[in-house]
């Protein structure tokens, strides 16, 4: 079994990604693998804040790691919230007032379209590869279901009449950017 460090401090994703890839690869999240720094994410982009956090992580361990950076773009928000999902009400990172906030901006439109798109950067034997997942889909009026995070309780998929928070973890991978990113990151490990 190959293991991977993953570039994150985020259980919710660190179990996403293990419940796709099964038994082929470990996944190793900061916390196990000894590290507790809150990674930078200073870029107005989703690739140079990902290679950002990975590089950071194969400095500190030497080891073969990947990290990810999520963002939502609304169509209506310009492409808002964007690569400052995580801070969009504010540095303290809380997923309702980010919630809260979309929803009073798009209180008055119908355009409700939007997308989650998921840059992966590889550092593998020293080498640097990307892989990109996206998911469109639709911001709904009012939160519905608990179970996933972030914005999962205002999205749905296209494809899916259910928000992602509503879902199983296995429901929301079938349709996720992340999932689709992770496809190609260990469809390309697994052909090395
Ligand atoms: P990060 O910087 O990649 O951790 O992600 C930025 C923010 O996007 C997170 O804090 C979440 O609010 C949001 N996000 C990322 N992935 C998801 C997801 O799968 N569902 C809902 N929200 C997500």
């Amino acid at each position: 079994m190959y293991t991977l460090v993953f570039a994150t401090n985020n259980q919710h994703k660190v179990d996403e990604i293990q419940s796709l890839v099964g038994n082929d690869f470990k996944i190793i999240p900061l916390k196990e693998a000894g590290i507790t720094i809150d990674i930078p994410e200073p870029h107005d982009n989703l690739k140079d804040n990902a290679a950002e956090k990975a590089r950071t992580i194969h400095a500190l361990t030497q080891k073969n790691c990947f990290s990810e950076d999520t963002g939502l773009e609304i169509d209506f928000l310009k492409g808002a919230p964007g690569v400052k999902s995580a801070r969009y009400a504010g540095e303290h990172r809380d997923f309702q007032a980010n919630i809260d906030k979309v929803l009073h901006e798009l209180n008055n439109t119908t355009n409700r379209v939007a997308r989650f798109r998921t840059v992966i950067c590889l550092i593998w034997e020293n080498k640097e590869y990307y892989f990109e997942g996206l998911c469109s889909g639709t911001i709904t009026t009012e939160m519905h279901g608990e179970k996933g995070f972030g914005y999962d309780p205002i999205f749905i998929p296209t494809g899916s009449t259910k928000s992602f928070a509503t879902m199983t973890m296995e429901e929301k991978n079938i349709f996720s950017h992340r999932q689709k990113a992770v496809t190609q990151l260990f469809t390309f490990l697994k052909g090395l």
